[in-house]
């Protein structure tokens, strides 16, 4: 039951997310919820009383305002979906539904709802790349396949040749294409990616990022603080904990590469792991009511702009000497757990975020 009176329904229409706008007979602003005043970017007070085609222009839609202004006479609402509307210098993606509120003893007015969708857009798009990486990181681990089966033979022959070679100078040569076959080797290894299959189990999300932190912090031998904030409340997850470890080493890893390479001008180097819960996130086509993030962020130069739309794609990497894998394996193995890894980046703070959905915790579609 709902407790009696005006506010009830006035503190309702504050909180909806949807925007809500009404106007009288003459087409002018009676009323709009923070939503609308968020949307259409003006406050209630100078939106009251204006002509709604001075605070909603719909770009397109010419006959916009006469469709509307229609609706009162003929009673009939009309929805209206992916208009676009200017909002300053902007363009917004809106459905918007408008209706006639004709009560006997009231002046008739005008009922709009708007919903803004371009972050509907934007999971769609999430999802677009998701099944983008899965198709590249197929087609690396098909190539890797295709090297390593010729290396054992050709490995196997040098070696074989060495023991026959009548000069022992020779072997010089055959030790390097032993070597170069094991270089090529653990390369395509690294290309295959984890292969085992993953031991599930209750994993503390803390104790994994302790042991990262650890070996970070040996292989910076004592040139980089790595600070903890994490939420000790969060529920264990199940999984792998070898292969969450190996997702956030890689990301940590390349933040102590990109803080060695180019250290922060002003501010000692410094990374820090936390962990949060995140409610009502959306990962691919799935709302969870709750999901844990971990972030993992770095005060060091930044990704390059021309570089970071592209790199959790397999070989792209801005080293010389990297192999462009590192993020794409993180991508892949999170990914097996129905989570998302995002980036933030600009020079002196680049955040990785592990969305990971915790157990029980999604609405479904
Ligand atoms: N924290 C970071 N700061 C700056 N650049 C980064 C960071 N993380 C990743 N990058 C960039 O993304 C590229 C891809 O990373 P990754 O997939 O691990 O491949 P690799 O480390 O072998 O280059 C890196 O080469 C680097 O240019
Ligand atoms: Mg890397």
């Amino acid at each position: 039951m709902l407790p009696p009176g005006i506010e009830v329904y006035k503190q309702i229409l504050d909180h909806l997310s949807t925007a809500v706008l009404m106007t009288d007979e003459q087409l002018r602003v009676t009323f709009m919820n923070p939503a609308a005043e968020m949307l259409l970017a003006v406050s209630r007070n100078r939106a009251m009383g204006q002509h709604l085609r001075d605070v909603f222009f719909d770009v397109i839609g010419d006959d916009a305002m006469a469709a509307i202004q229609q609706t009162l006479s003929t009673a009939h609402p009309f929805t209206k979906r992916e208009a676009h509307l200017r909002v300053g210098v902007h363009e917004v993606s809106v459905d918007y539904t408008v209706a006639a509120l004709l009560s006997p003893g009231m002046p008739p007015s005008l009922l709009m709802e708007m919903q803004q969708i371009d972050r509907l857009l934007r999971i769609s798009r999430e999802e677009a790349i998701l099944a983008n990486h899965q198709a590249t990181r197929h087609l690396v681990r098909g190539v890797a396949h295709e090297i390593k089966n010729p290396l054992g033979g050709i490995r196997g022959a040098a070696q074989l040749l060495a023991k026959a070679l009548p000069d022992s100078n020779l072997t010089e040569y055959t030790a390097i294409i032993i070597d170069e076959a094991d270089r090529l080797r653990n390369l395509a290894d690294r290309m295959l990616g984890p292969r085992k299959l993953p031991h599930l189990q209750a994993v503390n999300i803390h104790e994994c990022l302790e042991r990262i932190r650890s070996l970070v912090l040996v292989e910076a031998e004592g040139e980089i603080n790595i600070v903890r904030d994490y939420d000790l409340s969060l529920p264990e997850l199940r999984a792998d904990p070898d292969q969450l470890i190996q997702a956030i080493l890689n990301i940590t890893g390349n933040a102590l590469q990109a803080l060695r390479e180019h250290p922060n001008q002003t501010l000692p180097p410094m990374i820090t792991l936390r962990t949060r819960a995140q409610r009502q996130f959306t990962i691919g086509s799935i709302r969870h009511r709750i999901v844990m993030r971990i972030d993992i962020i770095d005060n060091g130069p930044g990704i390059p702009s021309s570089l970071v739309e592209r790199i959790f794609y397999p070989m792209v990497s801005g080293r010389a000497s990297g192999t462009g894998l590192g993020l794409s394996i993180a991508q892949d193995i999170i990914h097996q757990y129905h989570g998302l890894i995002e980036c933030d980046s600009r020079p002196g703070q680049t955040v990785f975020s592990i969305y990971l959905p915790l157990e029980n915790g999604h609405d479904g579609r």
